[in-house]
């Protein structure tokens, strides 16, 4: 017979709600200062950005056609139902770690570590593509006043192409604006939340301006002739390990069709779950992070469609812009003066989607390393006087710059959606396994329409997966066994759920890993 009081294997622990209640009324814990409405403006701030202002030309051009509205129809709806189990696990754990503790709290150690380190690739990742697209906007400003940078200076020292299959040079050194903004952001982020709140709340309503500006001048400019044909490359674009599956292929072999153009665009959507990691920060976790992710999200989704709606009525598709779409298509409908305020505009919005994402990463870092599962006095240090985790936020800084200013925007890109969607899906797969098992904890936000909602969740996004190149399969998968790596050498031996549990059993279960 089992032994009652024997305790789960180590990879399976899960970290009791009561102790992650406790542990947010301890010492060292972050400054309740952020309300509903900052909530939702720092998601807003995450969301719209570069994917918006930059990758919606592309995609567009050469994935989609005007079908691209659809493709953020569908990729709006995935992230939807994605946002109510965020929500749900936000509410009933209400302290920072985002999916990474609710992975701890539901489905396990191991899980919650593939959890962590996924999500650190997603926020510094999509930060050094945000980075890169800001440099794009940013010269593209500068040129309007005759300034240039060297060319030496201006983009990353490769381009990929996927006709070619492989990097080639551009003859570039590095993306200098990339790592300066990096740079810039970072020390602002030490200094602390406060000053980072209220200067992304200025940025939002700029940004917000700057889109409903585009939508309701843009308006006046559409042609419906141009929305037809509306789906040029077709409806849909999936593939697996990169044989296709359904819908035509480009000349690198990758999918393309609406569907194909949601995956891309699905990073414009990036963002809403930024808001969870602010949990610990808010001042009333339990209503104001759940309005703060739905609310950003609809806002976006709806803003979105109409924006994309506009742009291919304004322009052709295949006549699209592809470094700046927005302001391109106000200049070809004559309207030069309006070029350089969106441009200027693009600017502030993709600084502030920076500023929460690279606010985002430090924040998991931090809850790793309370957890013994990363060194302590690296990643869990709270600076006595800013209260911000400030070492994590240099070291997440260091690793920003390092990529933008080396890597292409295209790499970036994929391997950001791909490591959000499978966020997405462990979180989906965690609220059906908490509802089965802990139906009585209190959850004072509920996922509607359990467990379909989830299950839609985990389906949606793990079709994104799948309409993604190839390639980024194989980079995450070397991602996580890196992971791996780490987490076998360090963060098993450290973890100090393992260590209270081998406390608590003592002698009972003699284990060499205690
Ligand atoms: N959603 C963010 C952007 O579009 C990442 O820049």
């Amino acid at each position: 017979m089992a032994d009652p009081k024997r305790r789960p294997s180590q990879f399976f622990a899960r970290k009791p709600l009561a102790m992650l209640l406790e542990e947010a009324k301890g010492e060292n814990r972050l400054r309740r200062i952020l309300g509903p409405v900052q909530l939702t403006a720092l998601g807003i701030g995450a969301i719209i950005g570069a994917g918006i202002f930059v990758t919606t030309g592309a995609a567009a051009h050469d994935v989609a056609g005007p079908a691209l509205m659809l493709s953020y129809v569908v990729a709006g709806i995935t992230c939807i139902f994605a946002a109510l189990c965020y929500a749900e696990f936000a509410s009933m754990v209400p302290v920072a770690g985002s999916a990474y503790t609710y992975a701890y709290a539901t489905l396990g150690e191991l899980f919650a570590w593939i959890m962590g380190w996924d999500l650190i690739l997603e926020y510094c990742v999509s930060s050094a593509t945000v980075a890169v697209g800001w440099s794009g906007y940013f010269q593209s400003v500068l040129a309007k006043i005759g300034l240039h940078f060297p060319a030496i200076l201006t983009q990353s020292p490769w381009r990929y192409y996927p006709g070619l299959g492989n990097l080639v040079s551009t003859g570039a050194v590095v993306n200098l604006p990339a790592v300066l903004i990096t740079a810039l952001m970072t020390v602002i982020l030490i200094k602390g939340i406060q000053e980072s709140a209220s200067f992304n709340a200025l940025i939002v309503g700029i940004k917000l301006a700057a889109v409903l500006f585009v939508i309701v001048a843009g308006a006046f400019f559409i042609q419906k002739a141009h929305w037809h044909p509306f789906a040029p490359y077709g409806w849909t674009g999936l593939s697996v390990f990169g044989h296709r599956v359904a819908g035509q292929v480009d000349g690198g072999g990758h999918p393309v069709g609406m569907l194909a153009g949601a995956a891309i665009i699905f990073f414009a959507y990036i963002g809403f779950d930024s808001v969870s990691t602010h949990t610990e920060e808010a001042k009333n976790p339990q209503r104001d992070v759940p309005i703060g992710i739905i609310t950003s999200l609809v806002v976006c989704t709806v803003l979105y469609i109409a924006v994309v709606a506009v742009l291919t009525g304004m322009v052709p598709f295949h006549k699209l812009d592809i470094g700046a779409p927005v302001s391109m298509a106000f200049r070809t409908n004559g309207l030069p003066w309006a070029e350089g305020l969106i441009a200027l505009a693009g600017v502030a919005g993709i600084t502030s989607v920076l500023l929460v994402m690279m606010l985002s990463g430090p924040r998991v870092f931090l809850a790793m390393a309370r957890d013994g599962l990363l060194p302590k006095k690296t990643f869990g240090e709270v600076h006595p006087r800013l209260r911000t985790p400030w070492k994590s936020t240099f070291l997440i800084g260091l690793t920003v710059a390092a990529l933008s200013g080396f890597l292409p925007l295209e790499s970036l890109l994929h391997l950001t959606n791909i490591g959000t969607l499978l966020a997405f899906v462990i979180v989906c797969a965690a609220v059906l396994i908490m509802r089965k098992k802990h139906p009585e904890a209190e959850r004072p936000f509920r996922c509607p329409w359990v467990p379909v909602v989830p299950v839609l969740g985990i389906l949606t996004c793990g079709m994104l997966m799948f309409s993604l190149p190839a390639a980024n399969w194989y980079r995450l998968g070397g991602w996580l066994l890196l992971g791996f790596v780490i987490y076998f050498a360090y963060g098993r031996r450290h973890s100090v759920l393992h260590q209270e549990n081998c406390r608590i059993s003592g002698s009972l279960d003699p284990d060499p890993s205690c």
